[in-house]
């Protein structure tokens, strides 16, 4: 049993053979942390890590005695205000305004598996023995407030999801201002922070900092997860690299406001805090009401940072993601977006839809601009049906027929949580929007938010793309969002909800977006924010892909998707090939390594195929052929980072197949240097004494051995690195 309890020490030992995670309940009743690392043997009693003693200025927990003193113990879920000075994980304020709490252990249980988070996205396990669960069982005798601490370890995986359960047991309202996921107490601080932050096209930048005393962190208060900060960060050791070392890695399962933070105090002790934002959060419990935190992911490693990654990707592709997309190879699409904006003709689609197909695409999808009065982004938003009949004569069911009948299938793009405020919907609902009572709500990219915290108005929408997804054959939906979050007050709702709505909010993008797989599990849906303004994992439990980011230049994107892969599977970015130069003054980037980064994806294209040259269209065809061919491969193997774009002029990255026979190496020089040096490219992830053979490289076969830890040497001719910036290669490593 990979949770073990120890009644003689109070002690709760959770381990699988990469890990072990200990838990004491402590003299005060509250649970602390003794052990969290690689893997150590069972012991009845681990209470030697126990540190405590006598400290001037210290508070302790009984009088007289001068050893446990909150402030320099590592507590599993920290108070506030009753002298540990750090971080709390939660805060909850009674009628009376005091904010002390003082919950003590009141039981345990064990079991085999992992229970739903109700109304939230989770990991989950199919097989109960998957996974074991402790759940910690505390209680505030003055308040009646209960609370459950919940630990699922699973067996497979160096992987801990934790997430808290509120139950108000007493006779009085409490309002919850901060309730984390999770916090972790380490012993040491010599880390280095890794964050994933950035902006509107340049999602998911890779930020490294060494941890200080005093506070580091990332954040949002934008109501989604952001571009900003994705909720998501690493703390590893200076040495820990892709292939060794250690990492302990923190992941928000959460789609709204966040707060993943780490404290070093003055001893040195770093205080890993995850959850909601408490910034706007203020949650109302009634006697006999609850509240469920998100969940958090805590994976830990000793072997580097690609097997941080690995574990990520392997447990959301298969234990996140859900329905018949999961693990499935996903279709080449077609995207009209950039090859046409809002402002397009029927006609123009369906010339894109017919060059498609003839190339092999399977998937055509109409962006924005099909619905209501929409012909750029100052009306329309929340008129989910056709309007404008000149533009689409047949409306969707017309347009959707011919596409079928062309040979592909059809998507559809819908922005639901938004309005333009020249819209039906506004004109018949002004009320809808978040807005604070006798404010100006402040407009972004001519749009407004929808109060998605009222049910009536969740329904309004299940409705609206209900009729339209039951009056066509589509087989994709991309549902936008592209503005923040502002004013979030809800209308017409008594002041004491007022901190809930942010939640709320988000709990009620999650009930649609269930309505809407479970009606239609048929529907692949890719989720999609500006970009990637919303690319977490939360979102991955609804939707199994996420648009990576609107920079589609490939040098960028290099970068975002190097980013990404940090926390998130390559299955999971929506990656597409588009026109060069974007823009005047842009890169011009060769169709081979536009391909050879999007190919490292859920490939696509989002440009005009109807007005490219007949060369232009051989290569795309012959790239199509060749990405079927190895689609799952580059879908559901296993990533390495083999040398990251963020550091040198080369980067390089590599998939393998799950037997290891087979593998594609992604090779990448950002500049042409003249009479450059020679470079040896070193892979990873192959068996080490069978022999592989290269394409394209000649004859000659290579134990797994030699090109793991020799390397090849990259001559620019024989790769067809052209000797202009941005050139690629592709080589494709097969087992003999
Ligand atoms: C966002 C998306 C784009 C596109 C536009 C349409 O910016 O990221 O892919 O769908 O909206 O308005």
């Amino acid at each position: 049993m990979p949770v073990i309890f120890s009644k003689q020490s109070s002690e709760f030992h959770l381990f699988n053979d990469k890990l072990s995670y200990i838990i004491k309940i402590l003299e005060n009743g509250q649970p602390g942390n003794l052990y969290y690392g690689k893997a150590i043997d069972c012991q009845p009693d681990y209470s030697y890590l126990l540190e405590g003693g006598p400290r001037a200025l210290a508070v302790y927990t009984r009088e007289n005695t001068y050893f446990m003193s909150p402030q320099y113990t590592k507590m599993e879920y920290p108070d506030f205000g009753r002298g540990d000075f750090r971080e709390p994980a939660y805060v909850i304020r009674q009628e009376n305004g005091s904010r002390i709490s003082q919950f003590v252990y009141c039981g345990y249980k064990i079991f085999v598996g992992k229970k739903k988070l109700e109304g939230l996205p989770a990991v989950y396990v199919e097989k109960e023995e998957e996974a074991d669960t402790l759940e910690l069982c505390l209680e505030d005798k003055l308040t009646g407030m209960q609370m459950v601490l919940s630990y699922t370890i699973f067996r497979e995986y160096p992987l801990i999801a934790r997430s808290v359960f509120f139950q108000n047991h007493g006779q009085e309202t409490v309002y919850l201002e901060h309730a984390f996921s999770a916090s972790l107490d380490l012993p040491d601080a010599n880390f280095e922070m890794v964050q994933f932050s950035g902006a509107w096209t340049r999602e998911r930048q890779i930020k490294t900092r060494k941890l200080q005393q005093g506070y580091q962190g990332i954040s949002s208060r934008r109501g989604a997860s952001s571009a900003e900060h994705n909720p998501f960060l690493f703390l590893k050791r200076k040495s820990t690299d892709e292939s060794q070392g250690e990492v302990y890695a923190f992941s928000f399962i959460y789609s709204g406001n966040h707060l993943e933070q780490v404290e070093v105090d003055t001893n040195n002790m770093a205080r890993v805090s995850i959850g909601i934002h408490p910034e706007g959060f203020d949650w109302r419990l009634k006697p006999g009401e609850t509240f469920q935190t998100p969940e958090a992911l805590l994976v830990y490693t000793d072997e580097g940072l690609n097997a941080m990654s690995q574990t990520f990707h392997r447990v959301f592709e298969s234990r996140l993601v859900r329905g018949t997309w999961r693990e499935k190879p996903r279709p080449i699409l077609i995207n009209n977006w950039e090859a046409t904006g809002a402002a397009f003709t029927e006609q123009k689609i369906l010339e894109i839809a017919s060059a498609a197909k003839e190339l092999g695409i399977e998937l055509f999808v109409l962006d924005d601009g099909w619905f209501g009065n929409r012909e750029d982004d100052q009306s329309g938003l929340g008129d989910w049906y056709v309007t404008n009949f000149e533009k689409l004569p047949g409306g969707i069911s017309g347009l959707a027929e011919k596409i079928t009948k062309i040979g592909m299938k059809f998507g559809l793009w819908f922005e639901p949580e938004m309005v333009n405020r020249d819209s039906d919907l506004y004109r018949e609902h002004p009320d809808w929007i978040l807005c604070a009572p006798g404010r100006t709500p402040s407009p972004s990219r001519n749009q407004y938010v929808l109060d998605f915290s009222k049910k009536e108005v969740v329904d309004h929408l299940f409705e609206a793309m209900e009729r339209i997804l039951d009056s066509a054959p589509i087989s994709y939906v991309k549902w936008d969002m592209n503005r923040y979050i502002t004013e979030c007050y809800s209308g017409g709702r008594e002041a004491g909800v007022q901190g809930m709505v942010y939640h709320q909010y988000i709990l009620g993008v999650y009930t649609l977006y269930e309505r809407l797989i479970e009606k239609y599990p048929h529907i692949l849906f890719e989720s999609c924010a500006s970009g990637g303004a919303r690319f977490d994992p939360g979102m991955l439990y609804y939707a199994p892909q996420t648009w990576t980011s609107d920079d589609t230049d490939a040098y960028e994107r290099l970068k975002i998707q190097y980013g990404t892969s940090y926390g998130y599977p390559v299955s999971s970015m929506g990656a597409h090939v588009s026109a060069v130069p974007k823009h005047p003054g842009a890169r011009n980037i060769s169709w081979e390594t536009r391909e050879n980064v999007a190919m490292f994806g859920a490939f696509g294209y989002e440009l005009d195929l109807s007005i490219l040259s007949s060369e232009e269209k051989q290569q795309i065809r012959n790239q199509n052929e060749f990405y079927k061919k190895y689609r799952s491969l580059f879908q559901f193997g296993t990533f390495y980072r083999l040398q990251s774009p963020f550091e040198k002029n080369d980067a390089a990255w590599m998939m393998v197949s799950k037997d290891q026979k087979l593998a594609a190496v992604g090779f990448y020089r950002m500049h042409e240097v003249p009479n450059g040096p020679w470079v040896r490219l070193r892979m990873a992830g192959l068996m080490p004494h069978e022999k592989y053979r290269i394409q394209h490289l000649g004859d000659r076969v290579w134990y797994g051995s030699e090109l793991m830890n020799a390397g090849i040497v990259i001559y620019p001719k024989d790769m067809s690195l052209d000797g202009k910036d941005f050139s690629s290669a592709l080589l494709l490593v097969e087992m003999v």
